[in-house]
């Protein structure tokens, strides 16, 4: 007889996306005239840009020609684009990190989840609420959790409710954490957390021998000066953090994959008799068993955003979604929405009218008005009440879906 793992029994429903674009589907197949706007998952939508195409077309010349050609690569990732990273992501900015505390892979959703693998059950695990649900899914697979309770939360996960009251900034949590969630700029709020913030978990997590999981996949958007973009600009953070970062909403790279996690050399958790164990070499272990790599061209593509036209380029891209976050945050709040984010992220999360409920408005606006958007209560108990629009769409859409959104009728 074979047996699941019978923590997938636990989990809610669908992930949240797919459940979204089914009911688009539904819509859609009834309504095949309508014109849909989407602004629900943060896809991108504006092609990879001139200086990475070139790399990745030269990455697959080379594949194609017997004196340049590449079998498997080095499990980490090629020297060439850790090196890259090394130096522009983490020493222009003051961080030193090595080129061997980066782990290139295809995804930080799979980075996030897979990361859970290399930490005992005994674990606890804190979200913020709302949240990215891959944190607290991949928990729940992993067995780290007990049961879901009617107020959405599960059992032995920490949930730290980010709302208005706090400015979407999680505070502290009031029992044990021993491995902790956060994501800035945050998806789904947008919202971003300063220096003294970062500081303060930091310390939090030097006390309580805790990791911190930093997910800064959105790094890229932020604008406001004094806002840390990598976790490791705190003092302490490389004894008690991990870092992921990905190519995806920086250039583009959803349907291309790349992204890395750095696990600094200091990072140590411990063993059941509390002995220090470095964790780099556990999740070393782990992905070169589980892992062959992303392809060379990819990697020579995603290398190309470090030259000095592709900083260009890259910039040029995240000006124009945040141009859209501008324009979606101005609109709705001249038709009288409350609206969070926008100006360090590429989601603007939204207080519905009327007290429409996440999905209430969900349907409202796909029905009224063709536009999708993502329904708050998606991320978690704590997001009922808000949307979130995503900022990655084509601009000419962004302008027809806020005039759209203009004509509802409450
Ligand atoms: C989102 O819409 O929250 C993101 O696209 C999810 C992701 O990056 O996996």
């Amino acid at each position: 007889m074979a047996f699941i793992n019978e923590n997938y029994l636990k989990l809610k429903a669908g992930y949240l996306f797919p459940e979204i674009g089914r009911r688009v589907r539904e819509f859609a197949s009834a309504n095949p005239d309508k014109n849909i706007i989407r602004m629900g998952i943060g896809d991108v939508t504006q092609p990879l840009t001139p200086a990475v195409l070139k790399a990745f077309h030269e990455g697959v010349e080379e594949m194609g020609n017997k004196d340049t050609f590449k079998g498997y690569g080095p499990e980490q990732g090629y020297d060439f684009l850790r090196e890259a990273i090394a130096i522009n992501d983490y020493l222009l900015r003051g961080v030193s990190i090595s080129a061997d505390e980066i782990f290139v892979s295809d995804g930080s959703k799979c980075d996030t989840g897979n990361i859970q693998e290399i930490f005992g059950n005994e674990n606890i695990i804190a979200i913020c609420d709302p949240v990215y649900p891959v944190y607290a899914d991949t928990t729940v697979m992993s067995g780290k959790t007990g049961i879901c309770q009617p107020n959405g939360y599960f059992d032995n996960i920490v949930y730290m409710p980010c709302n208005e009251s706090n400015g979407f900034v999680p505070e502290l949590p009031s029992k044990r954490a021993d491995l902790i969630f956060l994501c800035f700029p945050n998806n789904p709020t947008g919202t971003v957390a300063t220096k003294e913030i970062l500081k303060m978990w930091v310390d939090y997590a030097i006390a309580n021998k805790s990791i911190i999981l930093y997910d800064a996949a959105y790094e890229a958007y932020i604008t406001e000066d004094n806002i840390p973009h990598s976790i490791f600009e705190i003092e302490g953070a490389k004894s008690v953090a991990i870092e992921f970062r990905s190519f995806s909403k920086t250039a583009g790279f959803t349907g291309t994959r790349c992204a890395f996690t750095v696990i600094p050399n200091e990072l140590f958790a411990f063993d059941q008799q509390g002995n220090p164990v470095a964790v780099k070499p556990l999740w070393m272990r782990r992905h070169t068993t589980k892992f062959n790599g992303v392809s060379y061209p990819v990697q020579k593509a995603a290398a190309a955003i470090y030259s000095e036209q592709g900083k260009k380029e890259v910039k040029e891209l995240i000006s124009y979604y945040l141009g859209n976050a501008a324009i979606i945050r101005k609109s709705l709040s001249e038709q009288g929405y409350t609206v969070f984010g926008g100006i360090n992220a590429p989601y603007v999360w939204v207080k519905t009218k009327s007290n429409l409920t996440s999905w209430e408005f969900f349907d409202k606006l796909l029905h009224e008005t063709n536009v999708v958007g993502t329904p708050g209560s998606g991320f978690g108990p704590s997001g009922e009440g808000y949307f979130r629009f995503s900022a990655f769409a084509d601009r000419a859409n962004v302008l027809k879906a806020m005039d759209r959104i203009k004509n509802l009728k409450y």
